[in-house]
């Protein structure tokens, strides 16, 4: 339980080719952080879990599940197992904290209102907002409202999470909150997790491994010591934050 494996992705939108070949095993339980260069595509790779896009070739699977063919409504279920925190996380603006967490709850699991509000309130606890539970998102800024979002996607309790840049915009002692949530539903739940992350603390901090895209393809997907010690200049230029250097931009 817990496997995901991409074959053989293409995806292309008009003549841009973003995904040309990309093979990626995660293992049950594992960390793994996907990075590459804005526009390299991985955020599109991510979205072929849930359905959002399908690709022009290739498989994707849940386990032995082969979900690339799966009708829209054959989703909704997947969705429940494999949570999503979006990039750009949107909460609604005229529920307070507490009621956006709620809702998948509601929607979902039939209890009572008070059991409903407790398990918000868990999950509000897990990262750090539980005190500003009646609050509205007006009242913070991205960061903050981040955390809430990813207190949203594991209402469920899913078995698969998918982080899409969840430290961009936060100040570094939430990110290292956020970090050591991602390896706790790891270590602790057995939650999957794919990370998407330009943040070298969290990628050098908590990954069990990582997958580099470029081009369309992935150039190298190791252990965090197998990309220190590449020698590939592209990827030392990219986990070194260099401005020359061999990548295309
Ligand atoms: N629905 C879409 N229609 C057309 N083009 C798209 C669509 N989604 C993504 N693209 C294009 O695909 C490319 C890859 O986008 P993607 O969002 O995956 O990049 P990314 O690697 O996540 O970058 P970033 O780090 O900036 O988030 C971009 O050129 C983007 O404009
Ligand atoms: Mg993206």
């Amino acid at each position: 339980m817990g496997r995901i494996e991409f074959r053989d992705i293409y995806k292309s939108f008009g003549s841009k080719h973003v995904l040309r070949g990309v093979d990626l095993v995660v293992d049950p339980g594992e960390v793994l952080f996907i990075i590459g260069q804005s526009g390299a595509g991985k955020s599109v790779l991510v979205k072929h879990l849930i359905g959002l896009l399908r690709p022009d070739r290739g498989r994707v699977f849940l386990d032995d599940l082969d979900v690339t063919d799966l009708k829209e409504k054959e989703f909704y279920p997947i969705r429940k197992r494999c949570a999503m925190v979006f990039q750009n996380s949107t909460l609604f603006d005229s529920m307070s904290l507490v009621e956006n967490v709620i809702l998948p709850i509601r929607k979902h699991l039939g209890l009572t209102d008070e059991e409903s509000r407790d398990l918000a309130m868990e999950k509000l606890r897990l990262v750090g907002m539980q005190r500003y539970s009646d609050r509205y998102p007006a009242d913070f800024g991205d960061g903050m409202r981040k955390k809430v979002a990813i207190a949203r996607a594991l209402t469920l309790d899913p078995e698969y999470v998918i982080f899409d840049e969840p430290t961009t915009g936060i100040d570094p002692i939430s990110a290292a909150m956020v970090d050591k949530l991602i390896r706790h539903l790891s270590d602790n739940v057995g939650v999957t997790s794919i990370v998407i992350s330009h943040d070298l603390r969290s990628i050098f901090g908590i990954a069990d491994r990582i997958a580099m895209l470029y081009q369309g393809k992935l150039l190298l997907d190791g252990s965090q010591s197998d990309f220190k010690t590449s020698e590939d200049p592209i990827v030392q230029q990219f986990i070194q934050g260099l401005p020359e250097g061999p990548m295309e931009v």
